[in-house]
């Protein structure tokens, strides 16, 4: 069973205090599968079936070229050899990071499960025909949003979206398919190493990474320490 002691909320004390004794099964290199996108798959499908909220949600880190960094959850939403997609607009802060630098993060954060998965490599965009698949996809409500919103940039106030809806709306009024905006689509992070984490008891917990090695760049599993 798990143990929560916590102190009274909202204080210093309080954060102090609050810790969970992960008494989760072990995970050995064993236990993984060939590929990191198959073992992947496996704990997303645990994600799901354990009832995760969002268990697709990946926190996303990029930096600028000063080095600085910036985290925002994104969606995955592809997910095979090639790496880990999502979807955003190419204007956005995050997408200015990934052109600048080619490379981003990113974690799955299933706490309830007591694990995290961490991405990290080169950034790719996704190529347009898979983009406008999944863009076809969507909501047309998500659709206009897309259309109405430029992602990042500060705007006067609530209204200002409000108006920008209501245009587009007005606009593709007529049209059965929403198009897609040239400002919108699918980065794919590429990865060159792929940690599993499991929690264990006493922070002892078991960090496996599945790491491509050397010039012939085969994955080799290693275990760090927690
Ligand atoms: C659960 C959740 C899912 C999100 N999914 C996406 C997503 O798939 N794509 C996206 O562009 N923003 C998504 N967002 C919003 C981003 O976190 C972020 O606010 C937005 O992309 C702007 O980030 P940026 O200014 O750093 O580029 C999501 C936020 C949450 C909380």
């Amino acid at each position: 069973m798990d143990s929560v002691a916590a102190g009274e909320p909202g204080t210093k004390q309080g954060l102090a205090a609050m810790r969970v004794d992960y008494q989760t099964t072990g995970l050995s290199a064993g236990d993984l599968a060939a590929t990191w996108h198959e073992q992947l798959e496996a704990w997303l499908q645990e994600a799901v079936a354990g009832g995760v909220v969002e268990p697709n949600a990946m926190v996303l880190a990029t930096a600028g070229t000063d080095g600085r960094p910036s985290s925002r959850t994104v969606l995955c939403k592809g997910l095979d050899a090639r790496g880990v997609a999502f979807y955003t607009n190419y204007t956005s802060a995050k997408s200015h990071d990934i052109r600048s630098t080619r490379y981003a993060s990113a974690t799955f954060p299933w706490y309830a499960q007591h694990r995290q998965v961490t991405v990290r490599g080169t950034v790719e965009a996704v190529d347009p025909a898979e983009t406008q698949a999944y863009w076809s996809s969507r909501p047309r409500g998500a659709q206009l949003g897309a259309w109405a919103s430029a992602q990042s940039v500060v705007v006067r106030d609530r209204r200002v979206l409000d108006d920008a809806l209501a245009t587009v709306t007005q606009r593709f009024a007529d049209q059965d398919e929403v198009p897609l905006p040239g400002h919108w689509g699918g980065w794919r992070i590429v990865p060159d190493e792929v940690e599993f984490w499991q929690g264990r008891s006493d922070r002892l917990h078991d960090r496996l990474r599945y790491e491509i090695d050397g010039m012939d760049r085969t994955w080799t599993i290693r275990r760090l320490a927690p």
